[in-house]
């Protein structure tokens, strides 16, 4: 990469979204989800996306993490314009650069808490996954819950080793969606310290959606979504 082109992702934003258009589904029930989207995400910056069931918070994170390509319109991601990468580039992309967390975990059930972790960095090439990942996993806590399997942990040890898995290839970027949708509000809590925490530690960018407005006030900024468009809050119009 030449020098111009280094500094200019250097001063990119994490996130950009310029047009994004997505539908989705087939003939009658194909649904304009995402509608001329221009958003733009700082580096290090946490924005909280909220807004009505089915305005499109989950796609829109999809979206940016490139499990989901838009009809129109382009998405950068560290200055990198993901829709000009094949799947392959785009998986290798992502593996290095995004971390994503989901409301129902997805772990994979036949593997071990350590595995969840390791297997992922091992298949980016990293030589030392499973010490990598036990790290990670004692750094959440379940340093004593490595060979556990994901049935035999509670849902916030489930979501942990989740965040544990997001965070091991330690990526400038971590998208989470509704990460403690499935949690009690104590264990809810929990998480959302270990996230902010690694956040403020790591100055990771962090976009996360949830339906808790006093969870989303803890970000920078607050991003709404109505109707797969971005509305402007009241405030935003006024200044
Ligand atoms: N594969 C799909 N095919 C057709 N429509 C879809 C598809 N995926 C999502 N949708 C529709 O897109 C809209 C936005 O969905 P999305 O999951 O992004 O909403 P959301 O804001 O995350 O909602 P929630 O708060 O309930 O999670 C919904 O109306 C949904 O039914
Ligand atoms: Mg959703």
């Amino acid at each position: 990469m030449n020098e111009t082109l280094a500094s200019a992702r250097l001063m990119a934003p994490a996130i950009s979204m310029r047009g994004v258009n997505l539908s989705l589904g087939r003939g009658a029930a194909r649904v304009h989800i995402l509608k001329d989207i221009d958003l733009d995400i700082g580096v290090g910056e946490a924005v909280g996306v909220t807004g009505p069931s089915g305005s499109g918070k989950s796609t829109a994170l999809m979206v940016m993490a490139g499990l989901e390509r838009p009809d129109g319109g382009r998405v950068s991601v560290t200055g990198q314009d993901i829709g000009a990468l094949d799947e392959d580039a785009l998986a290798r992309f992502r593996g290095r650069h995004v971390g994503i967390v989901f409301q129902s975990f997805h772990l994979i059930p036949t593997m071990t808490a350590v595995e969840n972790v390791a297997v992922p960095l091992e298949l980016a090439g990293n030589r030392d996954a499973f010490a990598r990942a036990a790290e990670e996993l004692a750094a959440v806590g379940l340093g004593g819950r490595l060979t556990h399997y994901p049935a035999e942990l509670s849902g916030g040890e489930q979501q942990r080793v989740a965040l544990a898995r997001a965070l091991a290839p330690d990526p400038a970027i971590v998208l989470a969606d509704e990460p403690t949708g499935n949690l009690d509000e104590a264990t809810g809590r929990q998480i959302v310290e270990l996230l902010f925490a690694v956040r403020a530690r790591r100055r990771m960018t962090l976009v996360l959606v949830t339906h808790d407005s006093s969870l989303a006030a803890r970000c920078d900024r607050v991003v709404h979504l109505r109707s797969g468009r971005v509305e402007l809050l009241p405030a935003q119009v006024a200044s």
